[in-house]
């Protein structure tokens, strides 16, 4: 569970303070699979770095999973990421020289899993996303669609909880956009808590709830029917 209560984030741009969040109060539950929307320059990405404990708050109260995550150290955040957060970016974000395998393994090479237990994570993830077929391949001999779906498997390797993924669809062709869009789906009815941050109104009414994010507030909530 997801409980933000009144989260501010300010950046300082030479004279002037950007609020890139001013004030958002929301409550995302277990296996939810919430897109986020709204304008460029809207907070979109910097709610989700707090969400995803990549960057702390300057006020406000965030919760995770009932844990006061304001106050906690780096190496208590890298941990939580680590442990429970898958992450999928608009850039893909994998490792040049490593080929799919290899990408998908390194979170769980950072974990300390034993070898067995890690080629057996990095199958079925690969497996998931349907592409245990190119797992030698190194991201340049893969399509922008696959490398998502490395990314996707990457996340997935971990056995996370909570999915974050900022504009997955973003540098990918609407055919790829779908295909990406349905695993999301697939991983949802599976019982995991997704939060999508996305420009496209079309990809967002494939989640099951929309939140609408305009100048660093909520500006619509699909679940409660109104502004919150
Ligand atoms: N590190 C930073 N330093 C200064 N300002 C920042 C920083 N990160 C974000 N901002 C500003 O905060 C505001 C919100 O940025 P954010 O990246 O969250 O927007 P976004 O909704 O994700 O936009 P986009 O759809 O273009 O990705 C913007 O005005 C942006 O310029
Ligand atoms: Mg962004």
């Amino acid at each position: 569970m997801i409980e933000l209560l009144n989260i501010r984030k300010t950046y300082q741009m030479g004279e002037t303070e950007v609020h890139a969040l001013d004030g958002v109060t929301a409550t995302i539950g277990d296996g939810e699979f919430v897109a986020v929307i709204g304008p460029s320059g809207s907070g979109k990405s910097t709610l989700m770095n707090i969400i995803g404990c990549l960057d702390l708050a300057d006020e406000g109260e965030y919760r995770l999973n009932g844990r006061l995550i304001d106050d906690y150290t780096e190496r208590q955040l890298s941990e939580i990421r680590n442990r429970e957060i898958g992450f999928i970016f608009q850039q893909f974000n994998l490792l040049p020289r490593l080929t799919a395998y290899q990408n998908v393994e390194l979170p769980l090479i950072y974990q300390g899993l034993p070898m067995a237990e890690r080629k057996k994570r990095v199958m079925e993830s690969l497996e998931k996303v349907g592409l245990a077929n190119r797992m030698h391949h190194r991201p340049n001999e893969l399509s922008g669609g696959q490398q998502q779906r490395v990314a996707i498997a990457r996340a997935l390797s971990t056995h996370p909880t909570l999915i974050l993924a900022d504009e997955p669809t973003g540098n990918l062709d609407s055919h790829s956009g779908r295909e990406i869009m349905n695993i999301l789906k697939e991983l949802h009815k599976e019982g995991r808590s997704i939060v999508l941050i996305t420009h496209d109104h079309d990809i967002a009414s494939m989640a099951s709830r929309q939140l609408t994010i305009r100048d660093g507030r909520i500006e619509h909530d699909s679940a409660a029917g109104g502004a919150s």
